[in-house]
């Protein structure tokens, strides 16, 4: 039995879909981004309630996520891999019936090279100087590549934008520069008959715009329901751990690494079983909250690699085996996933992701 316990509500997932479709123009092209455990969430669980509502391409940082995809899922999908070719060995994208994507010259080379590859895709570097490939050395690898049709295909192009957050509304200039250049590429694609997909916008891009006809996209974080309030999305998490001791520290005694916080009178604790390794960020040291019932406890003290301190003065006293709430999905705003990570300092893809693999992970069907 787990003591932490993340708890995945797949009618909700199920909403974000919509929500996500309704931003983009049928025929859909969307690579539902599932990389690092599907953000924290599970990699196989989530894969799995996306094919069942339809949701066939997914993206991955690592080789190693495909193949635990196709392991456990076959192969009735497709599996984009946003990571430099020349880093793994091409037979494993092979054998695996992994989707290239090309993000150097050198990529491309080693692409061309090797027979079998049925299709890739190309990712163009417009300002993140991340992956990609220049649009003007995209152009001669596209040019290429559509006198290669009878040996690979292109299936799509792709950029990735840097700097949409700063933006309260709209695109940034520069992110509208890029569209303009990517649609531009598009238009001259199409009146020459292709069918190449192309996708640009990850969350916040999908949901700063409508996107016109041709358009796909690359959602991450809006699967699992995070967001600005006006993109209506519902979070997928519910986090809890249990109480594992109860303890009365004497007036004056510090509690945990450090000694960074002393009692100013006898004041009854209770020990979670939850820390750092298991994703509860050591900066909410004296920081964070935990909640149970209508209540909610400050936590005490440094976290721990496997526990952390809660202050109960004053509220219900928790008994060991009690679940307390370390994120909540919708009933305590103060622990929902967004605010849980402002207090600890970091970004929601950052505590998502370091959720770790000691929680029992539980998918509430719809
Ligand atoms: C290439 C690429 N596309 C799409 C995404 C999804 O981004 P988001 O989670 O902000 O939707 C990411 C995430 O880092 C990415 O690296």
């Amino acid at each position: 039995m787990a003591l932490s316990v993340v708890s995945i509500s797949e009618k909700h997932l199920v909403h974000n879909i919509k929500k996500i479709m309704e931003q983009l123009k049928a025929p859909h092209y969307i690579c539902c981004m599932l990389k690092s455990e599907a953000y924290g969430h599970g990699l196989i669980e989530i894969a799995q309630i996306l094919l069942k509502n339809d949701m066939k391409i997914f993206g991955v940082a690592r080789i190693q996520e495909a193949i635990k995809l196709r392991e456990k899922l076959g192969d009735a999908f497709k599996i984009l891999l946003f990571c430099p070719l020349e880093v793994y060995d091409l037979s494993l994208l092979q054998k695996y019936k992994v989707d290239p994507v090309v993000t150097s010259e050198n990529d491309w080379k080693l692409l061309k090279n090797s027979p079998s590859f049925e299709k890739f895709h190309l990712q163009l570097d417009m300002g993140m100087n991340r992956l990609g490939v220049s649009l003007d050395l995209g152009k001669n690898i596209i040019k290429e590549a559509m006198s290669l049709t009878a040996q690979i295909k292109l299936e799509s192009i792709l950029t990735h934008l840097p700097d949409l957050r700063h933006q309260k509304s709209g695109l940034s200039d520069s992110a509208q520069m890029s569209f303009k250049s990517m649609e531009l590429l598009r238009e001259e694609l199409v009146s020459k008959g292709t069918d190449i997909k192309f996708h640009m916008a990850n969350s916040e891009a999908l949901f700063s715009r409508s996107w016109p006809e041709g358009w796909g996209a690359r959602p991450g974080i809006s699967l699992y329901g995070v967001g600005s309030p006006d993109w209506k999305l519902e979070p997928l998490i519910e986090w809890t751990s249990t109480v594992v001791q109860i303890k009365m520290v004497k007036k004056g005694q510090a509690v945990s690494y450090g000694g960074k916080w002393v009692a100013q009178k006898d004041t009854p604790i209770a020990i979670i079983a939850a820390g750092y390794a298991d994703g509860f960020p050591k900066s909410l040291s004296n920081k964070g909250l935990v909640g149970f019932k209508n209540e909610i406890y400050p936590v005490v003290g440094a976290v721990c690699m496997d526990y952390f301190m809660i202050n109960m003065e004053g509220k219900i006293q928790l008994c060991v085996g009690d679940e307390v709430v370390l994120v909540s999905r919708n009933a305590i705003p103060a622990l929902s996933c967004v605010e849980v990570s402002k207090r600890a300092g970091i970004s929601a893809y950052e505590f998502l992701t370091g959720l770790g693999h000691r929680n029992e992970l539980r998918v509430e069907p719809s």
